[in-house]
């Protein structure tokens, strides 16, 4: 059986991921070997090494063998960032959500007309996401289409996997000059697509991104679901994250059942939807998320920094829905990952603390919905998510006693307590490699312009 793949690296140590059946599963002294497309070509046992060497035609002193207290996990998966609110994160959360917007949000994000303010912030948030851990994310950009493209080629230069949407807004907004008509909008979003398509970027995609019902008449709604459908591309919005929007969806869609109605109506619920909060939704609308196949992003930082709700995520796992992690910077406040599932388990123990008959969720099953659950969200678990044979190599290199990192003392070597010391203790300098699609990202290489 002569290979049909060539084999560009090899890495030797302790592998933790997610599988279909299980949170957390620890491959210990496993052998992964990266072909040169980046794909994953095999994962087997250290001591197969000779076997896998002669299979795959690879030099066993090629092997990059990792240290003590090192291990990879799959690379993060953020299900949803404002790209362009990184200019202001970790400020303005004083307001509910849609003071908030009218007061911060829309002003910021008029200001990425001009492309060199757009270059330095976008920059920045890619770099920065990279660094924390984030191999893939899916942005909000603004309603701006050239600097919206702009967001896609950094993220292409500098490797990250994305997803990134213009924003879509025909209504509601305090900014006088932040605001589409519905046939611009219409036509700026066909052009976003078809010159992003044109790049080829092998990471990048559009996301069709209406911001949320009240910011789109329904005849713009209409007219994004029907972009999508005939160019079957993701869709991404906002739902059911604060009980003034609920209300004000009820008045502006009053022949609508629910929320989710309005979105289903307009053919914005598919199997590449991505919906940000759903603290309100009922199990009804729960059951039409599942039933379409259209996932759900929990933001814990944000719906607690916006004092939005909460959002219950066991009954939203009850209801077999598609559920990933998203910072939502800026209305949260931090763009790392690890931050998004630290929030997510105080969540569910604050649920607890209610009501004492509440399953708290696991720091096994954050674990998969921050790698695992987000590519499923975000339909791309085919490429990426875990380390099965066939997909991308999007993983970090973790050492947990890395040098200048806030952990300090190790007592228990069991591979499981120190991917719970990473999740809860660790940060950026814990992350000491970064790669998407067997490409090392992290250190940085700055790309050449
Ligand atoms: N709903 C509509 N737009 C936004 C936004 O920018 N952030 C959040 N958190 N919710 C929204
Ligand atoms: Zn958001």
């Amino acid at each position: 059986d002569r290979p049909t793949t060539v084999i560009a690296d090899v890495y030797r140590g302790t592998f933790i991921h997610s599988t279909q059946t299980t949170a957390v599963q620890i491959l210990e002294d496993a052998l992964l070997g990266v072909d040169t497309q980046g794909k994953i070509a095999f994962i087997g046992k250290g001591k197969e090494l000779d076997k896998l060497s002669q299979t795959f035609g690879f030099s066993p002193s090629a092997v990059t063998q990792l240290k003590q207290y090192e291990f990879f996990m799959p690379g993060m998966v953020d299900t949803h960032i404002h790209a362009s609110q990184y200019s202001y994160a970790g400020t303005a959360l004083d307001m509910p959500l849609l003071q908030w917007l009218n007061t911060y949000t829309f002003p910021v994000e008029s200001r990425f007309k001009d492309l060199e303010f757009a270059k330095r912030v976008y920059t920045h948030v890619v770099k920065r996401t990279l660094r924390n851990g984030t191999t893939t994310a899916c942005y909000f950009a603004t309603i701006h289409t050239d600097a919206s493209l702009l967001l896609g080629q950094i993220a292409n230069d500098f490797g990250q996997r994305a997803l990134v949407g213009k924003v879509c807004m025909d209504r509601n907004n305090s900014v006088k000059h932040y605001k589409e008509t519905s046939q611009e909008s219409q036509e700026e979003t066909c052009r976003f697509i078809a010159e992003l398509l044109n790049k080829k970027y092998p990471l990048v995609k559009p996301v069709v991104t209406p911001r949320f019902a009240p910011s789109c008449t329904g005849a713009l709604l209409g007219q994004l679901g029907a972009i999508a459908k005939n160019n079957h591309l993701h869709i991404q919005s906002h739902i059911s994250e604060n009980t003034e929007e609920v209300k004000l969806v009820k008045e502006l869609f009053p022949e609508s059942e629910s929320y989710t109605d309005v979105y289903h109506k307009y053919n914005l619920l598919t199997d590449k939807t991505v919906m940000a909060h759903g603290c309100y939704l009922s199990d009804k609308e729960l059951d039409l998320f599942r039933e379409t196949g259209a996932s759900l992003s929990h933001c814990p930082n944000s719906n607690i920094s916006l004092c939005s709700g909460m959002l219950n995520i066991r009954n939203v796992l009850n209801h077999k829905v598609k559920l990933g992690l998203g910072t939502d910077v800026a209305g949260g406040y931090s763009a790392s990952m690890l931050d998004a599932v630290r929030r997510a388990l105080d969540t569910s123990k604050v649920l607890t603390i209610q009501d004492p008959d509440h399953d708290t969720l696991t720091f096994e099953e954050v674990f998969r919905l921050a790698t695992l659950g987000g590519s499923q969200a975000l339909s791309l678990d085919d490429q990426t998510g875990n380390f099965e044979v066939g997909k991308d190599f999007d993983a970090l290199r973790v050492d947990v006693v890395a040098p200048g990192a806030p952990i300090d003392l190790i007592q228990n070597e069991d591979p499981k307590i120190l991917l719970e010391k990473f999740l809860n203790l660790g940060d950026d300098r814990n992350i000491v490699e970064v790669f998407v699609a067997g490409r090392n990202v992290v250190p940085f290489t700055e790309p050449t312009d």
